[in-house]
């Protein structure tokens, strides 16, 4: 979490900093700050809160300087405060840092014993005073390397210097950095995002190297002091993605935008001519595959449960699913033979980087499904499946895990097809079938007006329990994780058959239960667990594809989806409660693109 920029120019920096610290802000907005280099030294601003609060007190008193680093904040070390903002600077360095130094305690009272006092609760001061210290007996890069060989844990760093004014470096263990290249200036930033209204010439930097950029030039050292070539890329020119549209903040335009971006991802995987299924090169062949092993965080993760029963319908190979945070610190036995697949929107999400890092140190077989295709985490994975679902600002994830959902299962049909695992009819029928998705998605969304009166009934709710079975089951875990994330509200997703296993004894008159219950082989039964909340008075949303069969007495709300593919219903499923989560939120007056205590890309453990 927390957004990096730095900036060394010809012209003053500050405006250019704040613009890219406001495309960052999905990586923490509790506080937000800049240094730059003018005439005096280290020129310090910052504040808490929003970047507009910042923007707001450089429109008063300008900060001037050719060099500048900038930071928006997700604490970690230390409350959000003004104090504890980024930068941290001594009189000779300024420094901005992403990630956490896990021996920070120990450095400081090595440091304070050598009379340097601390203002901030953060681990970053100890950066500061590092370097500072180091720069009495070494050159820059030495200084540099001398204090991250003292850092444990993992970081992102930018510096800048009062001695050495028309510089920035930046530093790289574990927590991604990108440096851009301009015309009379050289940019840093936590991800290429942040630089690409700049530039689209960026290298990356990998675990241990560090940058040094001026006006004219940029240059990048390893860990023993020598110079270092790195690869120059050029980024794709996406649709300008940053645009609201008419929409009002970003989260209703993704959800609204989910039959396009379901297009987009059909048109990118699917032969129209040969009926067929683009996947080339795959790390491993489909019929060796022992296991898959599918691993995520948060909504990403509920995508790996939905595949799950996808594969396990579709094929017979044993699927095992794991949160990353899990994944990455169990005792796994792992085999060769099977394909280990992680997913994430950001592709920085540092437990699911860790996982996959574990595996690669393990040398087995890994793709990832993701949509920031310079990410991090593909471009280490073997194989990489993007989900062409462009840039996904909200911080609640809505059409990207409809996209990860989508791969998942282009995925699982190819594998059996390629298995001989469903016949050659069906896998056609399954392609043609697939191309009727944005049409049903277009179809659901229209439910947005009923859903705004449902909302109005449960916008008052303490709690609110979500129930599905099959693979209607992970879609509850997102619709609540969606419920709580946006609108505050206590929210659970339970296999409807866990009910009578304790979570029954949560009903009581008027608990909002949200009952999914598609025309599958689970319809039946289902219904049957939902008769049980009802007849201990709960006020039951009813999220179904069929009208016959149900009892509609005692019903609070029945919502219908259209009716589709039994393979479809996890999608069309999850539309309702993304609007009902987003129409709740807004009703109570949230925040919709930043809910508190969040941030778009966890890149910290
Ligand atoms: C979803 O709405 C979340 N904000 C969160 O659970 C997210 O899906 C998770 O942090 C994983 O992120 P990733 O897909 O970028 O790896």
């Amino acid at each position: 979490m927390c957004g990096i920029i730095g900036i060394a120019s010809t012209k003053s920096v500050s405006s250019n900093i704040v613009e890219s610290l406001k495309k960052l802000e999905y990586r923490g907005y509790d506080s937000s700050g800049i240094a730059t280099i003018d005439d005096n030294g280290i020129n310090e601003k910052k504040c808490t809160g929003r970047v507009e609060n910042l923007e707001k007190i450089l429109f008063k008193t300008p900060s001037n300087g050719k060099v500048g680093v900038g930071h928006v904040r997700w604490a970690t070390h230390g409350a959000p405060s003004k104090v504890n903002a980024h930068p941290h600077s001594s009189e000779q360095v300024s420094v901005v840092h992403n990630g956490i130094i896990e021996n920070s305690s120990l450095l400081k009272e090595d440091l304070e014993k050598k009379g340097y006092k601390f203002k901030s609760q953060t681990d970053t001061e100890v950066i500061t005073f590092l370097i500072t210290e180091f720069l009495k007996d070494f050159d820059l890069v030495k200084a540099i390397n001398k204090t991250l060989s003292k850092l444990k844990g993992s970081f992102a760093l930018g510096i800048i210097f009062k001695k050495y004014a028309d510089t920035v470096i930046g530093a790289r263990k574990g927590s991604p950095l990108a440096v851009g290249y301009g015309h009379g200036e050289n940019y840093l930033g936590s991800d290429s995002y942040a630089l690409k209204s700049m530039t689209n010439k960026i290298t990356y930097l990998d675990d241990g190297d560090i940058c040094l950029l001026n006006n004219n030039k940029v240059e990048f050292y390893n860990s023993n002091n020598k110079k270092i070539n790195k690869e120059v890329l050029t980024l794709s020119n996406d649709e300008n993605t940053e645009d609201k549209g008419d929409y009002k903040d970003f989260m209703s335009k993704e959800i609204n935008e989910q039959s396009i971006t379901v297009k987009t991802c059909i048109k990118e995987y699917i032969d129209e001519t040969r009926k067929d299924i683009n996947l080339y090169n795959f790390p491993i062949k489909p019929n060796e595959i022992k296991k898959i092993v599918l691993v995520g965080c948060g909504t990403a993760y509920h995508s790996c449960i939905a595949a799950k029963y996808w594969f396990e319908e579709l094929t017979t190979i044993p699927i095992e699913t794991d949160v990353a945070s899990e994944f990455r610190y169990r005792t796994i036995q792992f085999d060769k033979k099977n394909l280990y697949v992680f997913v994430s929107q950001s592709g920085e999400t540092a437990d699911t980087f860790a996982a996959l890092d574990l595996c690669k140190k393990n040398n087995v077989k890994t793709c990832s499904v993701i949509n920031v295709v310079e990410s991090s985490i593909a471009r280490l994975t073997d194989f990489v499946l993007p989900i062409h679902a462009g840039p996904e600002i909200g911080v609640a994830s809505t059409k990207a895990f409809i996209g990860q959902m989508l791969v998942l299962y282009i995925l699982a049909i190819k594998i059996s097809d390629s298995r001989s695992e469903i016949s050659k009819s069906d896998y056609t029928k399954k392609i043609i079938e697939l191309k009727k998705l944005p049409d049903l998605i277009s179809k659901t969304l229209k439910c947005e007006d009923k859903i705004q009166v449902i909302a109005k009934d449960f916008v008052n709710s303490k709690g609110v329990i979500f129930l599905g079975r099959g693979s209607s089951f992970p879609i509850a875990l997102e619709g609540a994780l969606k419920l709580k994330e946006l609108s505050y509200v206590h929210a659970e997703g339970y296999p409807a058959g866990e009910m009578k296993h304790g979570p029954l004894a949560l009903i009581e008159e008027g608990l909002p239960v949200i009952v999914l219950a598609p025309s599958d082989r689970y319809f039946v039964k289902t219904i049957s667990n939902m008769q049980e909340v009802i007849a201990r008075g709960a006020k039951v949303l009813l999220v179904t594809n069929t009208n016959n069969d149900v009892n509609s007495e005692n019903i609070r709300f029945i919502l219908t989806v259209p009716k589709s593919d039994p393979f479809f219903s996890p999608f069309l499923l999850t539309i309702p409660l993304q609007l009902l989560a987003y129409h709740v939120a807004k009703l109570k007056g949230c925040d919709i693109d930043k809910p508190r205590n969040l941030a778009k890309s966890v890149t910290v453990e």
